[in-house]
């Protein structure tokens, strides 16, 4: 019925879609890498703080707003403002919220599509048709609109299911699976010729560079990035959640699967570089730096599987289904911010609407691929770069300064009346009123500034 508006059955339901949400492409092909290159363990240390003191704060925002409200973006930012102005522009930022969220999705089905291209090809190679297999994984327009559209149409059914039906459900069974193929896939790559040296590589502690605030810049954007923060995911993800939960706990417990998932990827990402490496495949940029991101995952991995016979084969089908699930469970927390908003505002079937949506979502993923040199690093940088840290930064002013402060702290109190003998208690409302703000706002000038 439209207008019903569903809720998590559990708190291992609502911990699996969050962190669904949360562990995505960026864990895998981003932060494994960037650690390498970045001083080790040492970068995982500044990364691990940042995450706990920084993006955690901003995910209990976006949480603790949308349980308060029990409603879209829009809809919440809304309800705790005061004046008419204040509530307009609210208003506005959860519009652009959920516009850049189906801005996102129109790249990140791109790339997630080409995820379950790869995966089929596995599959085609392991049935001797070669040729259909180099079709899926050379870059092609017909290939990349086929998948794109799959890609789009398993979000699509998930999200048009519901939040029980769907998008609980299938975070349930998918990211079990996922972290089940990430511990075998890792287990096997540490067993290979060189995969010590990349394990080296990956935990060498070097402290050189890791206080240079260009580098504590880049890794809180990727802390953002990776907890899908500022346009309102976690926010409608939250307004699903209980009043008897606790809140600031669950928040925690997906932040710390979040840092695992990504911690863990470096085990698998790294030593495979170096398996690579030692089979005779090249892994280091002309500027000496590892090689990374779409690279890394559609060139390096793939030459190094083609290295290690059949068995590279069931590897290589098992690292893509598992990239293809990070990649679901991360898209349909997109596509539900713009849902939640049409069917709730609008009063609309939320099946019809996640279809009318995701159409248009796919039209303009089709618009990308036919520009693709003008478009798709220029929406990735939009998105990711600029306005998730700045609706970041309006989220953490509307619960620090808009919000009324007794109604917060009491939102904190419900499901945890002794919230207030801790320290969450005592710091939170703080850091989200001038730590968190100051801090984006670090991250955008910097970004600014290229
Ligand atoms: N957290 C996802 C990742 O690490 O790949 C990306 C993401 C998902 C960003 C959802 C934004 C979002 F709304």
């Amino acid at each position: 019925m439209a207008g019903s508006r569903g809720e998590f059955s559990s708190r291992f339901g609502f911990v699996m879609a969050a962190s669904g949400s949360a562990v995505g492409l960026g864990n895998i092909w981003g932060f494994p890498t960037q650690a390498a290159s970045n001083g080790g363990a040492a970068f995982l240390l500044v990364y691990l703080l940042l995450t706990f003191l920084l993006a955690y704060p901003a995910l209990m925002a976006e949480l603790i707003l949308g349980r308060h409200a029990h409603s879209n973006s829009v809809a919440a930012l809304r309800k705790v403002s005061g004046s008419h102005l204040v509530r307009e522009i609210g208003a506005l930022t959860g519009i652009a919220g959920f516009t850049v969220a189906s801005l996102a999705l129109s790249f990140y089905a791109i790339v997630a599509g080409w995820m379950v291209a790869f995966c089929v090809a596995a599959l085609a190679e392991l049935s001797g048709s070669t040729a259909l297999s180099h079709w899926l994984t050379s870059f092609g327009l017909w290939r990349n609109v086929l998948f794109l559209v799959i890609f789009l149409a398993l979000t699509i059914g998930i999200i048009s299911a519901g939040v029980n039906k769907g998008i609980e459900r299938w975070s349930r069974r998918l990211m079990p699976a996922l972290l089940v193929m990430l511990v075998v896939l890792v287990v096997y790559v540490l067993t290979l010729d060189g995969a010590m040296t990349g394990l080296k590589i990956y935990l060498m502690p070097d402290f050189s560079g890791v206080l240079s605030p260009h580098l504590i810049l880049n890794a809180l954007g990727s802390a953002f990035f990776s907890l899908s923060l500022g346009v309102g995911t976690m926010l409608i993800y939250g307004s699903y959640v209980s009043d008897d939960e606790n809140l600031p706990l669950l928040g925690g417990v997906v932040t710390l699967v979040d840092v695992s998932i990504a911690v863990l990827a470096g085990f698998l990402v790294l030593p495979a570089m170096y398996v690579a490496l030692h089979n005779g495949v090249e892994i280091f940029t002309a500027s000496g730096a590892l090689i990374s991101e779409d690279t890394l995952i559609f060139t390096v991995l793939p030459e190094l599987f083609a290295t290690i016979g059949l068995p590279g084969v069931v590897v290589s089908f098992t690292f893509f289904f598992l990239m293809s699930i990070a990649a679901l469970t991360s898209a349909i927390s997109m596509l539900e911010v713009p849902v939640a908003y049409v069917t709730e505002e609008f009063n609309t079937e939320r099946h019809v609407t996640a279809w009318v949506i995701g159409g248009i979502i796919a039209c303009f993923s089709c618009i990308i691929l036919l520009n693709f040199d003008e478009l798709f690093g220029f929406i990735i940088t939009l998105t990711t770069r600029y306005s998730q840290p700045l609706l970041g930064f309006m989220f953490c002013i509307y619960v620090g300064w808009v919000w009324r402060r007794d109604s917060l702290l009491q939102e904190i109190r419900k499901g945890y009346p002794e919230v207030e003998t801790g320290l969450f208690w005592k710091i939170w409302p703080w850091y989200v009123k001038v730590v968190c703000p100051l801090i984006i706002l670090g991250i955008f000038a910097q970004s600014l500034q290229g």
